[in-house]
This record gives structure tokens, sequence and C-alpha cells, in this order.
């Protein structure tokens, strides 16, 4: 399969499990039975957005705020790196109390208090392309920006106002300043059909991603989209399967969210070609209050009894957790041919 048409049409004429078995294939040869994991730390659920998808949006007043301090934030990163996590990923909403100061402060402590070997993620939205490059040049290695979707209209509908191509522009400043750089997308969204989710892949594949978030959404109940329907997990394994196809070094998350549609939604991402886990390391008081999507698993549960959880769940598929940085072969692939440039 040469050509992106190719690929498509083996999608569309494929049945789900031969796809997840020629993804998986694709995936262990880039990566063998590797699964990474990522410490989640959602460190603050204050947003000044209103996605009508969204459990944490602005207008949802029964929504608990919290804002996590940094010596909160660098105490959970310490723990999580002495159980041998050497990613951190750190998410909030849109935020703006945590400047850009603030978070580069934190992004330098944690690189201090894990000895400079643990790779810091950032996802808390669209940000300047200055503020980017400042955030790059405190330490931050990789960043996470969804597309949420690749139809125009409908983006602009369900972020209220925002533009896809001020998302777009966003991770094109970030891939071009150097990050590791994530977006991805919800499966199932009311108004979505399956051309959009055809495009969703093939922005990934245009975007030459190094990181795709995929899962499915789910609809809550204190939010506009509370009678929308609920898609099957079927859908997010195909699409977890054609991204695969797209992008074979890619670093693909089984996301919690296909954890909460289906009790084995995980583990079917991981045999569909994704290869990571991000295992929520935050305390319970926190985990319970950041709920974009009704029943989120694993909130009542520390980190460590989901890794363990984890370490169980992906043995079972004949896979193994592996506690290394994982930086995503696209994004090192890239960073070699261009040390061969320069020589
Ligand atoms: N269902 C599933 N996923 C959701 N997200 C936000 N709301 C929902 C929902 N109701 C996703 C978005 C966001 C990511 C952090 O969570 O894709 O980028
Ligand atoms: Fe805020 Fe993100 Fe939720 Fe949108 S999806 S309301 S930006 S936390
Ligand atoms: Fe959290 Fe299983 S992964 S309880």
């Amino acid at each position: 399969m040469k050509c992106l048409k190719d690929i498509i049409n083996f999608y569309k004429n494929t049945s789900t499990d031969d796809l997840a078995k020629t993804a998986d294939n694709i995936c262990t040869i880039n990566y063998g039975k590797n699964i990474f994991i990522r410490g989640l730390l959602e460190f603050s659920n204050y947003c000044n957005m209103n996605c009508l998808y969204c459990g944490i949006r602005k207008d949802n007043k029964k929504v608990n705020r919290y804002r996590m301090s940094i010596e909160d934030i660098i105490k959970t990163v310490k723990k999580g790196y002495q159980s041998g996590i050497k990613t951190f990923v750190l998410q909030s909403g849109e935020d703006h109390y945590y400047t850009i100061e603030k978070l580069c402060l934190i992004i330098k402590k944690i690189k201090e208090s894990t000895n400079f070997n643990a790779a810091v993620t950032l996802s808390c939205g669209i940000k300047t392309r200055k503020q980017y490059l400042e955030l790059k040049k405190a330490g931050c290695d990789r960043y996470l920006l969804r597309f949420e979707t690749s139809d125009e209209k409908l983006h602009k509908y369900l972020r209220n106002g925002v533009t896809l191509k001020k998302r777009i522009n966003a991770i094109m400043d970030l891939k071009d300043l150097g990050f590791e750089t994530g977006s991805g997308y919800m499966v199932g969204l009311p108004g979505e059909n399956e051309t959009t989710r055809i495009n969703n892949a093939l922005l990934c594949k245009k975007l030459e991603l190094d990181m795709v978030g995929i899962g499915p959404f789910i609809p809550h109940n204190d939010t506009p989209l509370k009678e929308s329907i609920q898609e099957n997990i079927e859908l997010v394994v195909r699409a977890t399967s054609l991204v695969r196809l797209l992008l074979p070094y890619a670093n693909i998350p089984a996301t919690t969210a296909s954890g909460t549609l289906d009790k084995i939604g995980r583990e079917k991402m991981l045999k569909a070609g994704a290869n990571v886990l991000m295992p929520n390391i935050n305390d319970e008081k926190y985990k319970k209050n950041y709920l974009l999507y009704p029943g989120k698993i694993c909130i009542e549960e520390s980190g460590s009894q989901c890794l363990s959880c984890l370490n169980k769940r992906v043995s079972d598929i004949s896979k193994n957790i592996v506690m290394d940085r994982g930086d995503s072969l696209s994004f090192l692939n890239k960073n070699k041919s261009l040390v061969k440039e320069k020589i």
C-alpha cells in the first residue's frame, strides 16, 4: 500500500478485525510489543472555553474547580518518577492563571527534580508562537493540541466560534518550533460522518503528527450535547488502525475515554495499532473533578494501582509495558535527518 488512496480503499473494504491485524503488524514492526507509559497530571480544571461537548466547559457551574500549586505538581511528578515514569503529561483547561512564566517554572522544576531524565509534555491549549517558544526554551519537549474534528463548520460550531484554521496554525507553530507534536480527534461527534472520519485521519497524516490521540465522544449530561447518541467503540478501533496505517511511526495512545466506553476499549485500541497508555497519576481528590465526559474510569484508583492494573491488562494481550521516555520514531527520524543534512 503505497499511496493514500490505496490505504483509504483498504480501510473502506476491510473488516475491523483484519484492519486491526494489519495495523498491529505495522506497529509491531516499528515498536515491537512495547507499550509506553505517560503519567497524566490534570493540574487545573478551570477553562475559559465553552466547547459544547466538554464537561468542564466554563458554563458548567456544577464543576468543583481546582488549581494545583507548583509544589503540589512537583510532589506528584516526583512520586511518579519514583515509580519509574519518565514522561509526564500536564493537562489543563485553557486557564490563564498559569502564565507562561509559571508554566516555564513548572517545566524547569520538573526537569530538575527528575535529573533531566524525564520528558515533559504540555496540553493546555492554544498559545501564541512566542509563548510556545518560551515553553520550548524552558525545556518543554512535547505538546498536545487535538484539532477535535477536521470539519471546519462542525469545529466552529462545537468550539464556540474558534476556527479550525486557528487550531491548525497553532499545531504548525509547535512543529516548527521543534516540539514533538501531538494532535487528534474525537470519534462519534454529532454531525460527523464517515467522510469526516476519513478526513480526520488524513489531516493527521497531512500534519505529519508525532502523536495522535483518538477517543470516543461520550455525551455529558451537563453540556448542550447531552442528548447526543453514543457511537460504538468499533469506530474508534477502525480510526486507530487507519491512523496507524497512515502514520507508521507515530505514538498513538489507547485512551481512557475508550476504556470508559468499553471495559476493554484500551486493549482493543492496543490490538489495533495503538502503543501508548496514559495512567492518571493525580491524587483522587483532583481526578474526580476532571470529568470531560461521564463515567470516567480510574478516578478512585491511585496512579500506582493503575500501573499494576495496566501491567496485567497489557500482558494479557501479549504485549509489555516499558518505562522509557518513548520518543516517537517519527520525531527521532526527523531529527536524525536534520543531523544528516547539517553534516
Ligand atoms: N467525550 C470524549 N472526549 C472528550 N474530550 C472533551 N470532551 C469530551 C467528551 N465529552 C476530549 C477532547 C479534548 C480532550 C482532552 O478530551 O478531545 O481535547
Ligand atoms: Fe476547555 Fe478543552 Fe474542555 Fe474545550 S475541551 S472546554 S478547551 S477543557
Ligand atoms: Fe486505572 Fe485499571 S487502569 S484501574
